[in-house]
């Protein structure tokens, strides 16, 4: 099983309780199958850089003209999507991990999907909708937020905005554990929460080794 974790947060594992989930998923899968390739996009040690306009012409201008050729400019702009695609490409499953940050992802995390869920890189548009060009079927997100969240929670930017932009290129199972409610100055039982959001955690890891095992 070829593994790409992409993680957006800032902290150490030790104060991040979206990086204690991501410590306690990988080391439970790694525990179950030792047959797991890992890459890892640490996205504080390489922050993406934000889209620009010859970003914009050298993955979009193909799309609508096919006699384009992109300049050196435009080429060059695209080194950073074309480094995250190939790891897009190389995996089967992806992990996400992060904090919530107002109601959604954090800012390079965006900045990431922006890059690496280019046109003609992991997907290609064509006359019956985007078709992918990867073989990620499976994507965990591991998240944690100060605030406790229902299911379909108005407010939640976060997922919905994981669903849209993964299932768009062709990602649809999605696995979650999240660790809500961890502000202990409104939820007295954060550390029940963390605990709980812990084991969903390990026990994604648990359905993942099997399934890898089972084919
Ligand atoms: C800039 C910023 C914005 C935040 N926005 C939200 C939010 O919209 N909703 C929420 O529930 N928590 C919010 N929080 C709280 C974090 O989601 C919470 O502290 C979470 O545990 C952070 O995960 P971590 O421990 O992995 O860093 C915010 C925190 C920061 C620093």
């Amino acid at each position: 099983m070829n593994i790409l974790h992409v993680c957006a947060n800032p902290k150490s594992t030790e104060e991040s309780v979206s990086k204690q989930l991501a410590a306690r998923f990988f080391g439970k899968l790694m525990e179950l199958n030792p047959d797991v390739e890992l890459s890892n996009v640490d996205l504080y040690q390489e922050k993406p850089p934000y889209y620009t306009n010859d970003l914009y012409r050298r993955m979009w201008n193909p799309v609508f003209d096919e006699a384009y050729e992109p300049s050196k400019a435009e080429d060059a702009a695209a080194n950073y999507a074309n480094k995250q695609a190939d790891l897009f490409k190389a995996a089967d499953v992806l992990v996400l991990t992060m904090p919530m940050w107002n109601f959604s992802t954090p800012g390079v995390m965006k900045a990431w999907m922006d890059q690496a869920l280019s046109p003609g890189l992991v997907f290609e548009l064509t006359e019956d909708g985007p078709k992918p060009l990867h073989n990620i079927t499976t994507l965990i997100l591991l998240v944690a937020s100060g605030g406790v969240y229902k299911e379909d929670d108005e407010r939640d930017g976060l997922t919905r905005q994981i669903r849209g932009a993964f299932g768009f290129v062709g990602i649809n199972d999605i696995r979650i554990a999240w660790a809500d409610g961890q502000n202990p100055l409104i939820n007295s039982d954060c550390e029940v929460r963390r605990d709980m959001a812990f084991e969903a955690a390990e026990e994604l890891a648990e359905e993942l080794a099997e399934e890898s095992v089972s084919g």
